[in-house]
């Protein structure tokens, strides 16, 4: 088993929501983490809260959209910490919206960040594990990469696509001992998906769940340190979903 001491770790995301419940989680198990993130204001004050605390931690913006940025966030890494063993595809938006009257705009900006953001942090990340013997990549999904959902179609699209990149990494890279992995939340109390921006919708959102409740961020960081220390699993989608798809 591997364990994340002294392990380097980049969180995409790494600001808010899931991603930052997962920096938490990292430090707390002795990991040096960079937090990336294209929101400067909530990553720096993150990164100043956090150093109080634990001293391997900084903060890097980046758009995981634009591959020389996540080329250059990957060679700031390693420049800072020496390596790189963990990434966590974590960044991610959706949109909401009739499908007939999405704008390719508005199609392809889901798109760049949830799946060509996962393969530029995988590509730039695999570059770096070939070179120290292995490593691990892990990259958030969803339910809806499963399931289909009205009105959200590019997110559930790229949370598709999320889950084969995962398998077809995983099979290409095994023999290299880097391990590619996903996790598909369910819908976690975060960002967006709270009782005060969804109102009436909540409760409806809430009854999808058997478990009778939304998941909160640290439960889904629980799991990715699962995947990044247990060194046997590779090419999964591990769902932490309150029972949403075994309806
Ligand atoms: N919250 C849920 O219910 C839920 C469910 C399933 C999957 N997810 C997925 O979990 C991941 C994290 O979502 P969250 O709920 O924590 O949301 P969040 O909005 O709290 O956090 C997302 C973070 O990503 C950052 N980000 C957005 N675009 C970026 C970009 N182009 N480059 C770099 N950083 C960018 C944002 O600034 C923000 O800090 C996403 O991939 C999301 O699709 C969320």
């Amino acid at each position: 088993m591997t364990t994340l001491q002294d392990k380097v770790a980049i969180i995409t995301g790494g600001a808010s929501g899931i991603g930052l419940a997962t920096v938490k989680a990292f430090l707390d198990k002795g990991a040096k983490v960079v937090i990336a993130d294209y929101n400067e204001e909530h990553g720096k004050a993150v990164e100043q809260e956090l150093k109080q605390t634990y001293k391997d931690v900084v903060f890097i913006k980046v758009n995981v959209a634009e591959e020389q940025q996540v080329e250059d966030l990957v060679a700031q890494t390693v420049k800072t910490f020496g390596k790189l063993d963990v990434i966590f595809n974590n960044a991610g938006v959706g949109v909401q919206k009739p499908s007939h009257e999405l704008t390719a705009e508005e199609y392809k900006r889901v798109i760049a960040i949830n799946q060509d953001g996962v393969f530029f942090g995988a590509k730039y990340a695999i570059r770096e594990m070939l070179k120290t013997g292995g490593g691990s990549v892990i990259s958030t999904s969803s339910i809806l990469g499963s399931v289909g959902e009205p009105t959200s179609m590019p997110y559930a699209a790229s949370k598709g696509a999320v889950n084969q990149i995962t398998k077809s990494l995983a099979l290409e890279y095994a023999d290299r001992n880097i391990r590619v992995n996903a996790v598909a939340p369910g819908f976690i109390e975060s960002g967006m998906v709270n009782k005060e921006a969804l109102g009436e919708f909540y409760d409806g959102l809430v009854a999808k769940h058997p478990l009778g409740r939304l998941g909160q961020p640290e439960e889904i960081a629980h799991a990715v340190v699962f995947l990044a220390e247990n060194d046997f699993v590779t090419g999964t989608t591990l769902f932490v979903d309150g029972g949403y798809l075994s309806k």
